[in-house]
């Protein structure tokens, strides 16, 4: 194994207060040795050991890689007229779902595959170095799991959404639909996914049904995560806490109940995804009140192409800290901590020995240009795994 030394960081975010100053564990002037693809060893510059090789960072700033814990990126198609219609005044209605799932149906696998590599490269251009991704425009058997496959080949962080909404040829019967995805639909994907979700929303899938499917994945063995709360109030930020769901995502529209939920849940983070309000010209989630109400928050993309096609981790963190009441340190907390806790990990969204090798450097003096910097792209160094991915 080859190590490693990156020195002259100016200031280093390492997400553990063991090693550094406040929750963000900051060290000024500070070096990572990297062993292979894991962090062997964080400090002072001035104290760092040899490593067979050195990076010079020049007094740049350096954050863990961010992880997304929310994309949807088996997809084929294009929903450009769909944008441009809405911000003309058109409403998001989640209707636009059933273009893409016609287009993906008609991609090859290589297509299909191609698409996500190359949505996976942009977003490590931007920093992020863990992707969560699912399924969800196949929406039968055999076009779930082959989606869950590519992903698989691409990503360990895989979500089967077969609910996502009623297939089209279930319109009708919508109770049908939800035995193919508990039944045949899971049988076929459960291989390839960690995770098992579901749109719990007016139009897609109520309480009773989102309960189901989420109940049949664990008893095939995967954990749940719960598109909850996203256009309107419902049930499903309470089920996804009842359920001990890793994390209910969107949580646009919350009662105090919702809230009180959240704060008492050991298990339950709730993930923002303001790229989805940006693009749907709605109403961003109040992050100020869940994390004054003690909620773990995470921030991802939900890049997708109808609510919102950004894989820029730097912007979310940008119109979290504008819009959505986080001061920058909290918006870099969740982008990057924050989504591995979404995604249960230990082993990544930190910067400490034994944790695995993934660091973004911004061309900046402090990881709070990410916000004081909006749209100017800082992050000009990735490490993922240890091995340079950009810059
Ligand atoms: O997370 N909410 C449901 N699913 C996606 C939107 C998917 C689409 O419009 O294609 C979301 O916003
Ligand atoms: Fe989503």
């Amino acid at each position: 194994m080859t190590s490693t030394l990156v020195t002259n960081i100016r200031t280093l975010v390492t997400n553990d207060p063991s090693l550094g100053e406040g929750p963000l564990g900051l060290v000024e002037d500070a070096a990572v040795v990297f062993d292979g693809d894991r962090v062997a060893w964080v400090g002072l510059a001035a104290d760092a050991p040899a490593a067979d090789s050195a990076y010079d960072a020049e007094g740049r700033a350096a954050i863990p890689g961010f992880v997304d814990s929310h994309s949807h990126l088996l997809f084929a198609g294009d929903r450009t007229a769909e944008f441009n219609a809405r911000m003309s005044g058109r409403p998001y209605t989640a209707g636009g779902i059933r273009t893409t799932v016609a287009a993906t149906r008609e991609a090859s696998d290589e297509e299909l595959g191609r698409n996500l590599e190359r949505h996976l490269a942009e977003a490590r251009r931007q920093g992020t170095t863990t992707m969560e991704t699912k399924s969800g425009y196949g929406l039968t058997p055999d076009q779930e799991a082959r989606a869950l496959r590519v992903a698989a080949a691409h990503t360990d962080e895989v979500t089967y959404l077969g609910a996502h909404i009623v297939a089209p040829e279930y319109a009708d019967d919508p109770a049908a639909y939800v035995d193919l995805v508990t039944g045949p639909m899971l049988e076929a994907c459960a291989p390839y996914a960690r995770w098992v979700d579901v749109f719990c929303e007016k139009g897609a899938f109520d309480g009773d049904q989102a309960r189901a499917i989420l109940t049949a994945g664990v008893a095939k063995g995967l954990t749940p995560r719960v598109h909850a709360n996203q256009l309107s109030f419902g049930p499903g930020v309470q089920l996804a806490v009842e359920l001990g769901a890793a994390s209910a995502d969107h949580c646009t529209h919350l009662s105090d109940a919702d809230v009180d939920a959240l704060s008492q849940s050991a298990d339950t983070v709730a993930t923002l995804l303001p790229g989805c309000e940006f693009s749907t010209r709605a109403v961003y989630p109040d992050a100020r009140r869940l994390l004054d109400a003690g909620v773990t928050v995470a921030l991802s993309t939900d890049c997708n192409p109808g609510s919102s096609f950004t894989s820029s981790v730097p912007f979310c963190v940008a119109i979290a800290v504008r819009e959505m009441g986080m001061t920058p340190d909290e918006a870099v907390w969740s982008a990057t901590a924050g989504g591995a806790r979404a995604l249960r990990r230990g082993d990544i969204g930190r910067v400490a020995p034994g944790a695995y090798a993934d660091l973004a450097l911004l061309d900046a003096p402090s990881h709070v240009h990410l916000a004081y910097r909006p749209g100017v792209p800082l992050v000009t160094r990735v490490w993922q795994r240890g091995t340079p991915v950009q810059g």
